[in-house]
């Protein structure tokens, strides 16, 4: 165990709090950062053994590669081999942001970060502590969400303290994150750029700026998993909360009408409750002890469902409810992200009413 030293930063004058944090990561250590999709947990991304320390402390499988965080565009082509016409065009609309792109790595970037591959995750995020914290520090950073291994991303930096106290050096907490969600994945290797991951930065947006858009197969529907996702560690088993958790599918009506069902049944098993319900809906289901009821968002609104989502995940373990029903959020824009992390969360589990 060493001690975890908690940064705090409240105001706009942290750059002096940010020196300590850009010493620890330039000697090798681990700082975990708020960046705005989700925290991430830091170190320098073309040091092996500083790499190396970052899968120990989340309990990683190693072939799960690491991003790799930068602070200006210039940085990208000093880490990735070629950079594509489609890559500059969506760097020049979408960074810095929650976008990461995929692309041949050079030998700078050591195999410990790219998890054995030849490819490298760039991303530069629009978190003024993050961007500040990697000019700083003079390197491009590599950080994965700083999470146990399997446990809901951190949105918050008490998230950080609960999963990682006592296994990196430090935490700065910028307060809680913007959006919730971790980045869009986009490997541009290909003719075609492909989205391995949804994110805040959906497909009409990036089809918008590149005309053509894919979508890894794995992504879609409900199919068997026989196909491997190639962002390797979308195979993983994620955010998972300890209590078995369902999602409930189908029209509105016929919904809450289900999961009024589901409560009776599992309070006549004794069974805590956690359900998490869109605001409209919020008062068609019972008000009683054994029911901890989460709005998570306005059905109009699924920034604010995605915001939401992993907070709540960590919150049902913190009550030990035993089990969890979830509606379902389909719908335009972010819809396709916070289905993608909810039906993960939900190990595929759906009910279909
Ligand atoms: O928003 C985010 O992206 C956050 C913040 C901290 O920036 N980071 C994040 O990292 O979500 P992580 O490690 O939790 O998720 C990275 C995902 C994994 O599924 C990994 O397999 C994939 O990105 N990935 C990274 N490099 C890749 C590569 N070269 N090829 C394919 N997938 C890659
Ligand atoms: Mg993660």
């Amino acid at each position: 165990m060493m001690q975890t030293k908690m940064i705090v930063i409240r105001d706009k004058q942290y750059r002096d709090l940010l020196r300590e944090a850009a010493d620890i990561l330039m000697s090798g250590g681990l700082v975990a950062f708020p960046t705005e999709t989700v925290y991430g947990l830091g170190a320098d991304a073309l040091n092996p053994q500083a790499a190396k320390k970052i899968y120990a402390a989340k309990g990683r499988p190693s072939d799960n590669p690491l991003i790799v965080h930068i602070a200006d565009e210039e940085e990208m082509g000093k880490l990735a081999r070629e950079v594509p016409e489609m890559a500059k065009k969506l760097a020049q609309a979408f960074w810095p942001g929650p976008m990461t792109l995929v692309m041949k790595k050079r030998e700078i970037v050591p195999l410990e970060t790219s998890g054995g591959l030849d490819t490298v995750g760039i991303r530069m995020p629009s978190n003024e502590i993050a961007r500040s914290l990697i000019r700083l520090a003079k390197t491009p950073i590599a950080a994965p969400s700083a999470n146990t291994s399997g446990r809901p991303s951190p949105t918050q930096a008490e998230h950080v303290w609960e999963d990682l106290n006592g296994k990196v050096n430090a935490i700065i907490d910028g307060g809680p994150v913007g959006i919730g969600l971790e980045s869009t994945i986009i490997d541009v290797t290909g003719s075609v750029p492909m989205i391995l991951r949804p994110g805040a930065i959906t497909m009409e947006m990036v089809k918008e700026v590149v005309g053509k858009v894919e979508l890894d197969p794995t992504l879609l529907g409900n199919q068997e998993m026989t196909q491997r996702p190639k962002a390797p560690g979308m195979k993983y088993r994620h955010y998972a909360p300890k209590a078995e958790l369902f999602v409930v599918e189908g029209k509105n009506e016929k919904v809450v009408e289900k999961i009024n069902a589901l409560i009776k049944e599992a309070q006549s098993k004794k069974m805590r409750i956690g359900l998490m319900v869109s605001r409209e809906n919020r008062d068609r289901y019972p008000n009683h002890k054994s029911i901890d009821c989460v709005v998570l968002g306005s059905r109009e609104d699924e920034a604010e469902v995605a915001r939401h989502l992993f907070a709540t995940l960590r919150e049902f373990d913190h009550q030990k409810v035993d089990i969890i029903y979830a509606e379902s959020f389909s719908g335009e824009g972010m819809a396709m992200a916070v289905m993608n992390r909810l039906m993960k969360a939900a190990g595929q589990k759906k009910i279909l009413v």
